[in-house]
C-alpha cells in the first residue's frame, strides 16, 4: 500500500438522526494525513451544519445522492451544485439501495457523475452485481453494464466503490481473492482510478481487505455510524499507507 492513498468513507443511510451525527463529528479526533481521505455522508438535511462542526477536522462530508439536473422543476431533487455550495466535497452516486429501490437507470447515473464533476465535487460510483448475478457467472458482464454508464470524461474522475448486493448490510463478505478478482476486472477497464471495497466491512476485517493492492479503501454502512469502529477502521488505514 506504500505511497497510494486510501479512503475511508461512511455511508449513514438514513440511519443516524442529527443529534447522533453532531455527536459523532464532533467526538472525532483522529489526526488528518495526506496519505487518507476520511469522509461521511450523511442526510442532506444534516450536511450543512456538519461541514462547519468538521472544518478544523480531519473529517470531510459528502452526500449520498444528487440530482442528474442542473435546476429547474424537479421537486424534491438536490442539484450538485447545491451540495458544493454548502462545502460538501464528494457524493456518492448509484448506490445498490437507489439502484433498486428508486430504479435510477444507467443513463442517470452517467449524468449525476457529469454533474457532480461539473459542480467541482467527487463522484463515488457505486457498481455490483447481486447473488444470482455472481452465481450465474455474470459478474464481469454486470460490471462492464454498470460502468458503461460512464462519459469518457468521468472515466478519468470517478473513485469506484464496488459493492456485491449480496454483501451490503447482511454480514457476508466476498473471500479476499474474490474481492481482488473485481477490482482487477474494474481496474482493467478504469486503469489508474481508486477502487473502494464496500459491503459488510468491520473492524475485524478491514485490515485484511485494505491490505489487498487492488483495494484503496472501503465503503462503510453499519460500522461506520459509531465513532469508535469507524476511527479503528481509519486507524488501520493510517498504518497501511506507513
Ligand atoms: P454495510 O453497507 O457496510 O452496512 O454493509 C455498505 C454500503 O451500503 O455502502
Amino acid at each position: 500500500m506504500m505511497g497510494e492513498h486510501l479512503y475511508i468513507f461512511g455511508n449513514w443511510k438514513m440511519a443516524q438522526d442529527l443529534a447522533a451525527a453532531r455527536s459523532f463529528v464532533q467526538s472525532w479526533s483522529e489526526p488528518a494525513s495526506e496519505l487518507v481521505t476520511a469522509a461521511i455522508f450523511p442526510s442532506d438535511l444534516h450536511c450543512a451544519e456538519l461541514v462547519k462542526l468538521s472544518a478544523n477536522s480531519s473529517l470531510k462530508v459528502g452526500a449520498q445522492n444528487c440530482s442528474n439536473e442542473n435546476s429547474g422543476a424537479f421537486t424534491g431533487e438536490v442539484s450538485a451544485a447545491m451540495l458544493k455550495e454548502v462545502g460538501l466535497s464528494h457524493v456518492l452516486v448509484g448506490h445498490s439501495e437507489r439502484r433498486a429501490r428508486f430504479k435510477e437507470s444507467s443513463d442517470w447515473l452517467g449524468q449525476k457523475v457529469d454533474r457532480a464533476l461539473s459542480a467541482g465535487l467527487v463522484p463515488v460510483f457505486c457498481i455490483g452485481e447481486t447473488k444470482d448475478q455472481r452465481e450465474s457467472g455474470q459478474l464481469e458482464k454486470v460490471l462492464d453494464e454498470q460502468i458503461s454508464a460512464l462519459s469518457e470524461n468521468a472515466k478519468q474522475a470517478v473513485i469506484v466503490a464496488y459493492e456485491p448486493v449480496w454483501a451490503i448490510g447482511t454480514g457476508l463478505v466476498p473471500k479476499l481473492e474474490e474481492i481482488s478478482q473485481a477490482h482487477g476486472l474494474i481496474q482493467k477497464r478504469l486503469p489508474g482510478r481508486p477502487i473502494l471495497y464496500g459491503g459488510s466491512v468491520k473492524p475485524e476485517n478491514s485490515k485484511e481487505i485494505l491490505a489487498l493492492p487492488e483495494v484503496s479503501g472501503l465503503l462503510i454502512g453499519g460500522a461506520s455510524l459509531s465513532p469508535e469502529s469507524f476511527s479503528k477502521i481509519y486507524r488501520f488505514a493510517l498504518e497501511s499507507c506507513r
